[in-house]
């Protein structure tokens, strides 16, 4: 086992930046998880670690040793992919065994570490099967146990679980974290999909145009998200952007959404500012509340024990932020919002809809640079 050490890497293709200055340190034993939108640079990350790519500067240190230019095999990770690559011909007992027999180990160890890895992924009843005869979730399984037998210094997956379907996919996301917790090797983790970052991660690198957004827990990543971006990438369905200069009521400073006022727990030096409120859906309520406003919703959805309800966003709140929708990277159009009531009484759902939310919430960026207010 050993920590990741990533100072100032950066990437191009030609005239194309991919990685800019990418610094992080992992400590051993940590399972980070880079998150992101398709083309930002994740897996190129995680190919320079793995040194099946090579970075156009800076360096990366495993377990303290400088593995920047060395060959792949002598880095002593393994890497788990979205496609398996299998051999077709061999059994299960054999591919997972491929690797160390490759580097000279002896017989008798392969079988122990297969039989020890099969046993702890639950598929000792399979060694002597093909691929073929696999299912997708237990093909996984025998990938992720020829990474297991080699005992890797870390572990580097790249999306191992987006060839699976959804119920599949929330199954093994929990087995290779009961994985993680038994083992403790260092993981580094590539998805594209929030909740499995959320899910899944000691700490979430978020990421966007090859640049490092943020670096934090998942809890502080979805309370203090730093600028735009991460806010409206983390969480389900994704924060509500409202826009709104702010002015003076009284020495409060103070803003105008859904056309009341809503003053700001916040400093007087935001007067004469233009912001971006963000209000996670949530954190709006069916019925009075703090700030209360009236609605004729344009669609509601009904979930069983929760409603979407999609709201028509005031002219003066619209926001000029195209705004990547988590896991889909799909825009979100900045019109609508979503309020998103747990239980709501059926009888206050109708043509008109009394909605509030409490000003504690909300969360305040610069209109222009994005980067969150503190
Ligand atoms: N060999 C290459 N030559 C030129 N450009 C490349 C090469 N490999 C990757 N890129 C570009 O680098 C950028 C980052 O690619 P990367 O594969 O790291 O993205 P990603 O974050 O893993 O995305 P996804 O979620 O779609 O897998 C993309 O714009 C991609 O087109
Ligand atoms: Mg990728």
């Amino acid at each position: 086992m050993a920590g990741i050490r990533i100072e100032h890497v950066t990437k191009t293709y030609g005239s194309l930046s991919v990685l800019k200055d990418f610094s992080l340190d992992i400590a051993d034993g940590e399972f980070v998880v880079f998150v992101g939108p398709s083309g930002c640079g994740k897996s190129t990350m995680l190919k320079i670690l793995a040194g099946l790519e090579e970075a156009s500067s800076g360096t990366v240190h495993i377990g303290g040793r400088d593995v920047t230019d060395m060959a792949p095999g002598d880095r002593d990770i393994a890497m788990v992919f979205q496609n398996y690559a299998l051999y077709p011909h061999l059994t299960v007992r054999k591919n997972m065994g491929f690797g160390l027999k490759m580097r000279g180990t002896p017989a008798d160890v392969i079988d122990q570490r297969v039989a020890n890895a099969a046993k702890i992924l639950g598929i000792d009843h399979l060694l002597d099967r093909r691929p073929k005869a696999l299912s997708g979730g237990q093909r996984q399984r025998v990938a992720l146990g020829r990474a297991i037998v080699r005992e890797p210094q870390a572990f580097l997956m790249d999306e191992p679980l987006s060839n699976l379907d959804a119920k599949l996919r929330v199954h093994t996301r929990a087995e290779i974290s009961a994985l993680h917790h038994r083992l403790g090797v260092t993981t580094i983790y590539v998805t594209h999909d929030q909740i499995e970052a959320m899910t899944m991660a000691d700490r979430i690198v978020i990421m966007k145009d090859g640049l490092i957004q943020q670096i934090a827990d998942p809890d502080t990543m979805f309370r203090r998200p730093a600028n735009l971006f991460v806010a409206g990438f983390i969480g389900s369905p994704g924060m509500n952007f409202l826009r709104s200069p702010v002015f003076d009521r009284a020495g409060v400073p103070t803003v105008r959404l859904f056309g009341r006022e809503v003053a700001l727990q916040a400093s007087a030096s935001l007067v004469g500012r233009d912001i971006v409120v963000g209000l996670r859906p949530e954190h709006i309520a069916a019925g009075a509340g703090p700030v209360t406003f009236e609605v004729q919703p344009r669609l509601v959805e009904s979930l069983g024990s929760e409603k979407y309800v999609y709201l028509d966003v005031p002219e003066e709140n619209r926001t000029q932020v195209a705004r990547i929708e988590n896991s889909d990277d799909e825009e979100r159009p900045t019109d609508t919002i979503i309020a998103r009531l747990i239980n709501p009484d059926e009888r206050a759902i109708g043509k008109h809809i009394t909605l509030s939310f409490d000003p504690a919430h909300l969360h305040l960026f610069d209109a222009k640079t994005e980067i969150a207010i503190q």
